[in-house]
C-alpha cells in the first residue's frame, strides 16, 4: 500500500510539471539562476559594489534580454565575466528576463 501512495505522489509531481506552462518554468528556473550567481553583488536588485549601477528600472542602462545578456559576457568593472561555457545562452536568458520582469 506504501508503494502504492508513493507511486501516485510521483506520479501527480510529474503531471504537475508537465502541466506548468514553459514560461512559468523558465521564470522560476531565472530566478534559482540569478540567486546563484547574482545574488551577492545583486541583493534585491542592488548593487554592494557599485551602488549607483542597480539592475532597477530607470536605473539600469540595460532594457533587452539582448543587452542584459551582453553585460553577462563582457561586464563593466567589478563584475565578474559570465562565458558561454559557464553560463549557456538558456540559463544567461533566463536570467536577463528574471532581472527585466523583477526589478
Ligand atoms: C562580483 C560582483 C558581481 C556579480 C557576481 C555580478 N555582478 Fe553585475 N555588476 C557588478 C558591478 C560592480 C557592476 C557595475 C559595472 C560597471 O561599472 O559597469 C555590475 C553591473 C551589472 C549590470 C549593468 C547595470 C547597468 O545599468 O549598467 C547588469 C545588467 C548586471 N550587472 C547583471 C548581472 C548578472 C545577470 C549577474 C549574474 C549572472 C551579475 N551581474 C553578477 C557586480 C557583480
Amino acid at each position: 500500500m506504501k508503494k502504492v501512495i508513493t507511486l501516485a505522489l510521483a506520479l501527480s509531481a510529474i503531471c504537475l510539471w508537465i502541466s506548468t506552462p514553459n514560461d512559468a518554468r523558465a521564470e522560476a528556473n531565472g530566478e534559482k539562476l540569478f540567486m546563484q550567481h547574482c545574488n551577492v553583488c545583486h541583493p534585491s536588485g542592488g548593487n554592494v559594489i557599485k551602488p549607483q549601477k542597480t539592475l532597477h528600472k530607470g536605473e539600469r542602462t540595460v532594457n533587452t534580454v539582448e543587452e542584459v545578456v551582453g553585460k553577462m559576457r563582457n561586464p563593466g568593472p567589478g563584475m565578474s565575466t559570465f562565458d558561454s561555457n559557464f553560463l549557456p545562452d538558456s540559463d544567461a536568458k533566463a536570467i536577463a528576463e528574471y532581472i527585466l520582469k523583477t526589478f
